[in-house]
Protein backbone atom coordinates (compact mmCIF):
# COMPACT_ATOMS: atom_id res chain seq x y z
CA UNK A 1 0.00 0.00 0.00
CA UNK A 2 0.88 3.70 -0.63
CA UNK A 3 1.66 5.75 1.85
CA UNK A 4 2.47 9.77 2.48
CA UNK A 5 1.35 12.10 0.37
CA UNK A 6 0.96 13.86 -3.23
CA UNK A 7 -0.05 17.06 -4.71
CA UNK A 8 -3.44 17.43 -5.78
CA UNK A 9 -4.47 19.66 -8.49
CA UNK A 10 -5.09 22.49 -5.94
CA UNK A 11 -2.02 22.55 -4.69
CA UNK A 12 -3.09 21.00 -1.25
CA UNK A 13 -1.33 17.65 -0.17
CA UNK A 14 -3.64 14.61 -0.82
CA UNK A 15 -2.55 12.26 1.95
CA UNK A 16 -3.14 7.98 0.77
CA UNK A 17 -3.71 5.12 3.34
CA UNK A 18 -0.77 5.00 6.19
CA UNK A 19 0.95 1.34 5.52
CA UNK A 20 -0.62 -0.74 8.04
CA UNK A 21 2.59 -2.71 7.79
CA UNK A 22 4.35 -0.62 9.76
CA UNK A 23 4.53 0.17 13.55
CA UNK A 24 3.19 3.36 14.80
CA UNK A 25 5.24 6.05 16.02
CA UNK A 26 4.58 9.02 17.83
CA UNK A 27 6.56 11.86 19.49
CA UNK A 28 6.11 15.54 20.68
CA UNK A 29 8.14 18.51 21.77
CA UNK A 30 6.20 21.09 23.85
CA UNK A 31 6.17 24.66 22.24
CA UNK A 32 7.23 26.58 25.32
CA UNK A 33 10.78 27.93 23.41
CA UNK A 34 13.39 27.48 21.24
CA UNK A 35 14.74 24.00 20.32
CA UNK A 36 18.38 23.15 21.80
CA UNK A 37 20.37 20.43 21.34
CA UNK A 38 18.95 17.88 23.73
CA UNK A 39 15.83 18.17 21.76
CA UNK A 40 17.49 17.72 18.89
CA UNK A 41 20.11 14.68 19.80
CA UNK A 42 17.50 13.05 22.30
CA UNK A 43 14.12 13.06 20.12
CA UNK A 44 14.79 14.47 16.31
CA UNK A 45 17.65 12.93 15.12
CA UNK A 46 15.48 9.64 15.70
CA UNK A 47 12.64 11.09 14.29
CA UNK A 48 14.62 11.67 10.77
CA UNK A 49 15.78 8.47 10.94
CA UNK A 50 12.39 6.70 11.65
CA UNK A 51 9.81 8.41 8.70
CA UNK A 52 11.06 5.95 6.32
CA UNK A 53 10.19 3.10 7.82
CA UNK A 54 7.29 3.53 10.21
CA UNK A 55 3.97 5.37 10.28
CA UNK A 56 5.09 8.09 12.22
CA UNK A 57 3.24 10.90 14.11
CA UNK A 58 5.32 14.14 15.43
CA UNK A 59 3.54 17.08 16.99
CA UNK A 60 3.82 20.04 18.43
CA UNK A 61 2.67 19.82 22.60
CA UNK A 62 0.80 22.73 22.75
CA UNK A 63 -1.25 21.83 25.22
CA UNK A 64 1.27 20.84 27.71
CA UNK A 65 3.00 23.99 27.06
CA UNK A 66 0.02 25.51 28.74
CA UNK A 67 0.92 24.46 32.07
CA UNK A 68 3.24 27.60 32.17
CA UNK A 69 0.31 30.17 30.74
CA UNK A 70 2.22 31.40 27.99
CA UNK A 71 1.52 34.81 26.55
CA UNK A 72 -1.28 34.41 23.94
CA UNK A 73 0.65 36.55 21.52
CA UNK A 74 3.67 34.29 21.70
CA UNK A 75 1.67 31.03 21.70
CA UNK A 76 1.77 30.78 17.24
CA UNK A 77 5.05 32.60 16.85
CA UNK A 78 6.21 29.64 19.33
CA UNK A 79 4.39 26.36 17.24
CA UNK A 80 5.36 27.92 14.00
CA UNK A 81 9.34 27.74 15.01
CA UNK A 82 9.16 24.58 16.50
CA UNK A 83 7.12 23.09 13.33
CA UNK A 84 10.48 25.04 11.17
CA UNK A 85 13.10 23.58 13.42
CA UNK A 86 11.85 20.11 13.20
CA UNK A 87 11.04 20.69 9.26
CA UNK A 88 14.99 22.20 9.07
CA UNK A 89 16.49 19.36 11.07
CA UNK A 90 15.56 16.52 8.18
CA UNK A 91 11.72 15.59 9.05
CA UNK A 92 9.85 15.70 5.74
CA UNK A 93 5.64 16.46 6.21
CA UNK A 94 5.29 14.14 3.52
CA UNK A 95 6.35 11.43 5.47
CA UNK A 96 5.57 12.21 8.62
CA UNK A 97 2.61 13.41 9.52
CA UNK A 98 3.46 16.61 11.48
CA UNK A 99 0.58 18.45 13.33
CA UNK A 100 -0.15 20.69 16.81
CA UNK A 101 -1.54 18.73 19.48
CA UNK A 102 -4.54 21.35 19.68
CA UNK A 103 -5.87 20.18 16.41
CA UNK A 104 -6.69 16.73 17.03
CA UNK A 105 -9.72 17.22 20.09
CA UNK A 106 -9.36 13.19 20.34
CA UNK A 107 -6.53 13.76 22.68
CA UNK A 108 -8.30 15.71 25.22
CA UNK A 109 -10.85 13.14 24.64
CA UNK A 110 -9.10 10.08 25.35
CA UNK A 111 -6.96 12.50 28.29
CA UNK A 112 -10.65 12.71 30.11
CA UNK A 113 -11.60 8.83 29.17
CA UNK A 114 -7.93 8.68 30.89
CA UNK A 115 -7.95 10.52 33.85
CA UNK A 116 -10.39 7.91 35.35
CA UNK A 117 -7.89 5.27 35.93
CA UNK A 118 -5.04 7.72 37.11
CA UNK A 119 -4.24 8.20 40.77
CA UNK A 120 -3.64 11.33 42.84
CA UNK A 121 -1.24 9.42 44.48
CA UNK A 122 0.65 7.96 41.43
CA UNK A 123 0.57 11.09 39.96
CA UNK A 124 2.35 13.29 42.86
CA UNK A 125 4.80 10.57 42.73
CA UNK A 126 6.04 11.97 39.28
CA UNK A 127 9.53 13.54 40.00
CA UNK A 128 9.02 15.87 37.31
CA UNK A 129 5.80 16.92 39.12
CA UNK A 130 8.13 17.47 42.58
CA UNK A 131 10.31 19.68 40.65
CA UNK A 132 7.99 21.38 39.20
CA UNK A 133 6.42 22.04 42.69
CA UNK A 134 9.65 22.98 43.87
CA UNK A 135 10.34 25.27 41.24
CA UNK A 136 7.20 27.48 41.03
CA UNK A 137 4.93 26.41 44.41
CA UNK A 138 2.44 29.22 43.54
CA UNK A 139 1.03 27.61 39.78
CA UNK A 140 1.03 23.65 40.94
CA UNK A 141 -2.23 23.47 39.09
CA UNK A 142 -4.23 19.98 37.85
CA UNK A 143 -2.76 20.38 33.98
CA UNK A 144 0.54 20.24 35.94
CA UNK A 145 -0.12 16.98 38.27
CA UNK A 146 -1.97 15.08 35.28
CA UNK A 147 0.88 16.31 32.67
CA UNK A 148 1.55 12.32 32.03
CA UNK A 149 -1.50 11.30 31.54
CA UNK A 150 -2.65 13.94 28.77
CA UNK A 151 1.42 12.35 27.37
CA UNK A 152 -0.66 9.19 27.08
CA UNK A 153 -3.17 10.27 25.59
CA UNK A 154 -0.81 11.78 22.60
CA UNK A 155 0.51 8.71 22.41
CA UNK A 156 -2.53 6.15 22.52
CA UNK A 157 -4.42 7.76 20.52
CA UNK A 158 -2.46 6.47 17.39
CA UNK A 159 -1.90 3.22 19.30
CA UNK A 160 1.88 3.51 18.75
CA UNK A 161 4.54 0.78 20.06
CA UNK A 162 7.33 3.18 19.65
CA UNK A 163 8.11 6.82 21.03
CA UNK A 164 11.58 8.23 20.07
CA UNK A 165 12.40 10.59 23.48
CA UNK A 166 15.08 11.82 25.50
CA UNK A 167 16.15 10.14 28.91
CA UNK A 168 13.78 12.97 31.07
CA UNK A 169 10.87 11.18 29.54
CA UNK A 170 11.32 7.78 30.44
CA UNK A 171 9.06 7.52 33.29
CA UNK A 172 6.64 9.13 31.81
CA UNK A 173 6.00 6.63 29.20
CA UNK A 174 6.39 4.00 31.57
CA UNK A 175 3.15 5.64 33.15
CA UNK A 176 1.54 5.44 29.76
CA UNK A 177 2.49 1.83 29.65
CA UNK A 178 0.69 1.39 32.83
CA UNK A 179 -2.68 3.54 32.16
CA UNK A 180 -2.57 1.16 28.62
CA UNK A 181 -2.35 -1.73 30.86
CA UNK A 182 -5.16 -0.36 33.27
CA UNK A 183 -7.63 0.25 30.24
CA UNK A 184 -6.36 -2.97 28.66
CA UNK A 185 -7.78 -4.79 31.58
CA UNK A 186 -10.83 -3.03 32.77
CA UNK A 187 -12.60 -3.01 28.91
CA UNK A 188 -10.27 -5.60 27.31
CA UNK A 189 -7.84 -5.52 24.94
CA UNK A 190 -7.14 -2.31 22.54
CA UNK A 191 -3.83 -0.34 24.02
CA UNK A 192 -0.48 -1.78 22.64
CA UNK A 193 1.92 -0.82 25.79
CA UNK A 194 4.31 1.82 24.06
CA UNK A 195 8.54 1.73 24.09
CA UNK A 196 11.17 4.44 24.32
CA UNK A 197 12.96 3.77 21.41
CA UNK A 198 16.09 4.63 20.08
CA UNK A 199 18.38 3.32 17.59
CA UNK A 200 21.72 2.83 19.83
CA UNK A 201 19.51 1.93 22.44
CA UNK A 202 20.73 3.90 25.26
CA UNK A 203 18.54 7.45 25.62
CA UNK A 204 20.10 10.13 25.58
CA UNK A 205 20.49 12.73 27.67
CA UNK A 206 22.76 16.12 26.68
CA UNK A 207 23.77 17.91 29.80
CA UNK A 208 23.88 21.54 30.17
CA UNK A 209 27.73 23.25 29.45
CA UNK A 210 27.96 24.12 32.82
CA UNK A 211 27.89 20.46 34.20
CA UNK A 212 24.89 21.54 36.08
CA UNK A 213 21.51 19.24 35.54
CA UNK A 214 20.22 18.92 31.42
CA UNK A 215 20.71 20.67 28.58
CA UNK A 216 16.75 22.72 28.64
CA UNK A 217 15.15 25.53 27.37
CA UNK A 218 14.24 27.75 29.98
CA UNK A 219 17.49 26.79 32.32
CA UNK A 220 20.83 27.85 32.10
CA UNK A 221 20.17 29.48 28.94
CA UNK A 222 23.92 30.60 28.33
CA UNK A 223 25.25 27.02 28.84
CA UNK A 224 22.12 25.85 26.12
CA UNK A 225 23.04 25.22 22.89
CA UNK A 226 19.91 26.42 20.69
CA UNK A 227 19.27 25.61 17.06
CA UNK A 228 18.62 29.50 16.15
CA UNK A 229 22.40 30.46 17.66
CA UNK A 230 24.79 32.43 15.46
CA UNK A 231 28.15 31.12 14.77
CA UNK A 232 30.04 33.35 17.03
CA UNK A 233 27.40 32.79 20.15
CA UNK A 234 28.04 29.12 19.64
CA UNK A 235 31.45 29.45 20.06
CA UNK A 236 31.31 31.26 23.17
CA UNK A 237 29.11 28.66 25.05
CA UNK A 238 31.51 25.69 23.85
CA UNK A 239 34.44 27.90 25.06
CA UNK A 240 32.90 28.42 28.78
CA UNK A 241 31.98 25.35 29.01
CA UNK A 242 32.70 23.38 32.35
CA UNK A 243 36.36 21.66 31.76
CA UNK A 244 39.26 21.10 34.53
CA UNK A 245 42.57 20.51 34.60
CA UNK A 246 42.39 17.19 33.13
CA UNK A 247 43.35 13.63 34.26
CA UNK A 248 46.29 12.93 36.10
CA UNK A 249 46.31 9.38 36.12
CA UNK A 250 46.08 7.28 32.40
CA UNK A 251 42.67 5.69 31.57
CA UNK A 252 40.96 7.73 34.11
CA UNK A 253 37.58 7.91 34.41
CA UNK A 254 36.06 10.75 33.04
CA UNK A 255 33.37 13.44 35.03
CA UNK A 256 29.91 13.51 33.44
CA UNK A 257 30.41 17.62 32.23
CA UNK A 258 33.89 16.12 29.82
CA UNK A 259 31.52 13.01 28.75
CA UNK A 260 28.82 15.51 27.80
CA UNK A 261 31.39 17.32 25.58
CA UNK A 262 32.93 14.01 24.10
CA UNK A 263 28.98 12.86 23.01
CA UNK A 264 28.16 15.85 21.53
CA UNK A 265 31.87 15.71 19.65
CA UNK A 266 30.77 12.18 18.83
CA UNK A 267 27.44 13.75 17.61
CA UNK A 268 28.72 16.14 15.25
CA UNK A 269 32.68 15.75 14.39
CA UNK A 270 34.42 13.03 12.55
CA UNK A 271 35.41 10.06 14.01
CA UNK A 272 39.11 10.47 13.82
CA UNK A 273 38.83 13.67 15.43
CA UNK A 274 37.06 12.27 18.50
CA UNK A 275 39.50 9.61 18.65
CA UNK A 276 42.34 11.63 18.82
CA UNK A 277 41.00 13.64 21.86
CA UNK A 278 39.87 10.47 23.61
CA UNK A 279 43.72 8.97 23.37
CA UNK A 280 44.56 12.39 24.45
CA UNK A 281 42.42 11.91 27.47
CA UNK A 282 43.73 8.45 28.21
CA UNK A 283 47.11 9.26 27.68
CA UNK A 284 46.82 12.61 30.23
CA UNK A 285 48.09 15.08 27.63
CA UNK A 286 44.57 16.66 26.73
CA UNK A 287 44.39 19.96 26.36
CA UNK A 288 40.48 20.85 26.48
CA UNK A 289 40.85 24.70 24.89
CA UNK A 290 42.08 22.66 21.27
CA UNK A 291 39.12 20.11 22.02
CA UNK A 292 36.93 23.10 22.65
CA UNK A 293 37.97 24.99 19.69
CA UNK A 294 37.60 21.89 17.70
CA UNK A 295 34.27 21.52 18.63
CA UNK A 296 32.50 24.43 18.69
CA UNK A 297 34.17 24.84 14.76
CA UNK A 298 32.67 21.44 13.74
CA UNK A 299 29.16 22.52 15.60
CA UNK A 300 29.13 25.92 13.98
CA UNK A 301 28.76 23.91 10.80
CA UNK A 302 26.20 20.94 12.08
CA UNK A 303 23.62 24.04 13.18
CA UNK A 304 24.42 26.77 10.55
CA UNK A 305 22.55 25.10 7.81
CA UNK A 306 19.42 23.96 9.84
CA UNK A 307 19.40 27.34 11.28
CA UNK A 308 18.97 28.75 8.27
CA UNK A 309 16.63 26.84 6.64
CA UNK A 310 14.44 27.16 9.84
CA UNK A 311 14.50 30.92 8.99
CA UNK A 312 13.60 31.03 5.76
CA UNK A 313 10.61 28.41 6.24
CA UNK A 314 9.48 30.10 9.02
CA UNK A 315 8.98 33.27 6.96
CA UNK A 316 6.84 31.13 5.06
CA UNK A 317 3.40 31.64 6.99
CA UNK A 318 1.36 29.87 4.60
CA UNK A 319 3.50 26.60 3.54
CA UNK A 320 3.51 26.28 7.54
CA UNK A 321 -0.08 26.30 7.91
CA UNK A 322 -0.56 23.98 4.83
CA UNK A 323 1.87 21.47 7.09
CA UNK A 324 0.00 21.68 10.06
CA UNK A 325 -3.88 21.51 8.35
CA UNK A 326 -2.19 18.39 6.53
CA UNK A 327 -0.67 16.68 9.64
CA UNK A 328 -3.45 17.46 11.52
CA UNK A 329 -6.05 15.36 8.67
CA UNK A 330 -4.08 12.65 9.32
CA UNK A 331 -3.79 12.57 12.56
CA UNK A 332 -7.38 13.01 12.66
CA UNK A 333 -8.21 10.15 10.98
CA UNK A 334 -6.37 7.56 13.13
CA UNK A 335 -7.33 9.49 16.38
CA UNK A 336 -11.31 9.31 15.24
CA UNK A 337 -10.63 5.54 15.12
CA UNK A 338 -8.66 4.85 18.22
CA UNK A 339 -11.48 7.05 20.05
CA UNK A 340 -14.05 5.08 18.33
CA UNK A 341 -13.48 2.07 19.40
CA UNK A 342 -12.18 2.77 23.19
CA UNK A 343 -16.05 4.59 22.89
CA UNK A 344 -17.19 1.31 22.08
CA UNK A 345 -15.12 -0.48 24.69
CA UNK A 346 -16.47 1.83 27.39
CA UNK A 347 -20.43 1.63 26.73
CA UNK A 348 -20.54 5.29 25.30
CA UNK A 349 -22.16 3.45 22.30
CA UNK A 350 -25.77 4.99 21.89
CA UNK A 351 -27.15 4.75 18.94
P1 LIG B 1 10.28 18.53 25.64
O1 LIG B 1 9.60 19.53 24.81
O2 LIG B 1 10.83 18.96 26.95
O3 LIG B 1 11.46 17.87 24.83
C1 LIG B 1 11.27 17.33 23.54
C2 LIG B 1 12.14 16.10 23.36
O4 LIG B 1 13.51 16.45 23.61
C3 LIG B 1 14.07 15.56 24.59
N1 LIG B 1 15.02 16.31 25.43
C4 LIG B 1 16.25 15.90 25.70
N2 LIG B 1 16.92 14.77 25.34
C5 LIG B 1 18.19 14.66 25.77
N3 LIG B 1 18.83 15.59 26.52
C6 LIG B 1 18.20 16.72 26.92
N4 LIG B 1 18.86 17.63 27.62
C7 LIG B 1 16.85 16.91 26.50
N5 LIG B 1 15.94 17.90 26.69
C8 LIG B 1 14.83 17.50 26.03
C9 LIG B 1 12.88 15.08 25.41
O5 LIG B 1 13.17 13.85 26.02
C10 LIG B 1 11.81 14.97 24.36
O6 LIG B 1 11.90 13.74 23.68
N6 LIG B 1 6.54 15.90 27.63
C11 LIG B 1 7.35 16.05 26.45
C12 LIG B 1 6.53 16.37 25.21
C13 LIG B 1 5.47 15.37 24.93
C14 LIG B 1 5.65 14.05 24.40
C15 LIG B 1 4.34 13.52 24.32
C16 LIG B 1 6.76 13.32 24.01
C17 LIG B 1 4.15 15.57 25.14
N7 LIG B 1 3.47 14.46 24.77
C18 LIG B 1 4.13 12.21 23.84
C19 LIG B 1 6.54 12.02 23.52
C20 LIG B 1 5.25 11.49 23.45
C21 LIG B 1 8.30 17.22 26.68
O7 LIG B 1 8.06 18.08 27.49
O8 LIG B 1 9.36 17.24 25.83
Amino acid sequence: MLTGCQHGRNGRFLYLAPDMNKEIVVSGIRSTGFLHLGNYFGAIHNYVKMQQDYNCYFFVADYHSLTTHPDPKDLKENVYRVVAENIASGIDPEKAALYAQSDVPEIPELYLILNMLAYKGELEKVPTFKDKVRLSPNNVNAGLLTYPVLMAADILIHRAVKVPVGKDQEQHLEMARNFAVRFNSRYGDFFPEPNVFRFDQNTVKIMSLDGEGKMSKSENTNATIFLSDDDDTIRKKIMKAKTDSGPTAPDSEMPEYIQNLFLLMHMVSKPEVTDTFRSAFNNCHIRYGDMKKQLAEDMVAFVKPIREKAAELQKDEAQIKRILRNGAEKARASAAETIAGARKLIGINYY
